[in-house]
């Protein structure tokens, strides 16, 4: 049986946003992959909206030397590929002027003290104060450097009239040590409140309709917990490969790459407490005790309760491709997972014994980001020898991408004798209620900060968490490298194990229901 859909009403248009406080943004790796996919085109979609200020200026710092015009050339060819929909003239001629490029490989204090003229020379030019973004789209390596450079040039000395925050990229750290070592080492030249660490999921319209969804109705927050709720499952497949980043991939993998941020944030959304407000720490002070709360793993917990995956040769979208260690920069004998599915236990009263199944992986079948919450199943008795033997739970299904939506599986009787069962669903789409704005994930983001609001960024104290969880995976990994590890054939949803996993429970995966 299936859901019938209907176009309830014409689409609400967006309203116009404030324009953002005056900045100019300093973007550092400016000629690399992030700058070029996804930051310019948000800065552009930013711009067709008029969500940006008169005083706003972007400088891209690279090490390749290049004039104004030649990389306003550059981001035009980048934008024709990676923005969304068709170009608009006179809005691209607004944002082209403010964009200007300055060659600083900033390894040493002359590099350095240039950029500050540039920008010393950029502030002078507008009537008011202009606070400043400086974006590390860079190797982690190079960012404790460069800011501890900007630091002893005076660049960050952060004023209520003219704020200097700096945003930075993950991965935040390669584990807890690690992590710990860059948040002190940022501490030292700034404070917490000039620091937004970048998670582009938080920026996704659906991710932040979570909240909304949970806390602006009545009827769903008294049965979300495990009185009600036999289990969550948190999904973001992927169709590509590592896409040409095989060398930064490999030293990562699935688990420092997904999960340990969007995942985990994913999560941190569906199983938080209500906040007191909106304000942005006690917002964050609630996803950050969802975190504290996960059980840490013993070793034989671990062997339990994760596991990874790489992909071997198979098909994507009907075209063959290589398997993970044919691809490029990627050593022929990796033990890197490309796929991780991993089961949690959050140990507080809303969900003891509410397992939260959570899977990632390259080279899946489909491109889908969903949370599903899973509902226990009704008594089946007053519909024995109705043929209700397999009357499917409740479902709740929050879809984050493709096809934004939330959609409520429930049973509904078959027209006919004899009386049978089947599935529909309650389902709303995005589309069919609010106009879309061309949107990438990173806009949001860059907007906030601009006004500086953090609410939707990682505090030092989250990412912490994050790993804090993982740490005991990765130690497993560490003492044996292809511990856990399976192989699946690129276009399936990862290994057998891992339906065995959620398996063992007597459950199964949304796919294979
Ligand atoms: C990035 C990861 O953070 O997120 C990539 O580094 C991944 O490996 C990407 O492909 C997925 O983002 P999205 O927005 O396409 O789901």
């Amino acid at each position: 049986m299936s859901g019938h859909r209907r176009s309830p009403q014409p689409a609400i248009a967006l309203p116009t946003p404030r324009t953002a406080d005056p900045a100019t943004l300093v973007i550092f790796g400016a000629t690399g992959d992030l700058a070029k996919r996804k930051l310019l085109p948000a800065l552009y979609h930013l711009a067709v909206r008029h969500a940006l200020p008169d005083a706003f200026t972007v400088v891209a710092v690279g090490r390749t030397p290049m004039t104004d015009e030649a990389y306003r050339d550059k981001v035009s060819a980048d934008l024709d590929r990676f923005a969304e929909g068709p170009r608009d003239e006179a809005r691209w001629a607004w944002f082209a002027r403010r964009l200007h490029y300055v060659c600083a490989p900033l390894e040493d204090a002359e590099s350095a003290r240039a950029l500050a003229t540039r920008l010393e020379a950029i502030d002078a030019g507008h009537a008011g104060p202009v606070g400043r973004v400086y974006y590390f789209a860079t190797p982690p390596s190079a960012m404790a450097g460069i800011v501890q450079r900007l630091g002893s040039e005076g660049l960050l000395v952060d004023t209520a009239e003219r704020p200097r925050r700096v945003i930075v990229e993950k991965p935040f750290g390669y584990d807890l040590a690690s992590a710990r070592t860059l948040n002190h080492e940022l501490g030292q030249v700034l404070a917490e409140r000039q620091i937004y660490r970048i998670d582009h999921y938080l920026g996704k319209e659906t991710v932040q309709n979570l909240m909304a969804f949970r806390f602006a109705n009545g009827i769903f927050e008294p049965i979300w917990n495990r009185r009600y709720v036999d289990h969550v499952q948190i999904t973001v497949a992927e169709t590509v490969g590592v896409e040409g980043r095989g060398g930064y991939y490999d030293e990562a993998g699935a688990l420092r790459d997904m999960v340990q941020n969007h995942l985990f944030q994913l999560l941190a959304l569906t199983a938080m407490e209500p906040p007191i407000s909106f304000r942005a720490d006690d917002v964050r002070d609630e996803r950050v005790r969802v975190l504290h709360a996960i059980h840490l793993c013993t070793p034989d917990e671990v062997r339990q309760s994760v596991v990874r995956g790489q992909y071997t040769a198979g098909a994507s979208h009907n075209t063959a491709v290589p398997g993970y260690r044919e691809e490029p920069k990627v050593p022929p004998a990796s033990t890197t997972e490309t796929f991780v599915a991993l089961k949690l236990m959050i140990e507080n009263w809303r969900w003891a014994e509410v397992p939260f199944y959570l899977r990632t992986g390259k080279r899946l079948p489909a491109r889908v980001s969903e949370i599903a919450v899973q509902f226990r199943r009704a008594p089946l008795k007053l519909f024995k020898g109705a043929q209700a033997g397999t009357l499917d739970p409740n479902l709740l299904v929050v879809r984050i991408q493709p096809d934004e939506g939330i959609s409520l599986r429930f049973q509904a009787k078959i027209p006919g004798a004899p009386v049978r069962l089947g599935n529909v669903d309650m389902a709303f789409n995005y589309t069919d209620y609010f106009a879309a704005a061309p949107a990438n994930g990173y806009e949001t983001l860059l907007y906030d900060c601009m006004n500086g609001d953090p609410t939707l960024f990682h505090r030092a104290d989250m990412v912490e968490a994050g790993w804090d969880v993982v740490a005991p995976i990765l130690e497993v990994v560490a003492a044996s490298p292809d511990a856990l590890l399976h192989e699946y054939p690129a276009g399936r949803w990862g290994p057998a194990e891992a339906d065995a996993l959620i398996a063992r429970d007597g459950r199964a995966w949304r796919n294979s229901e």
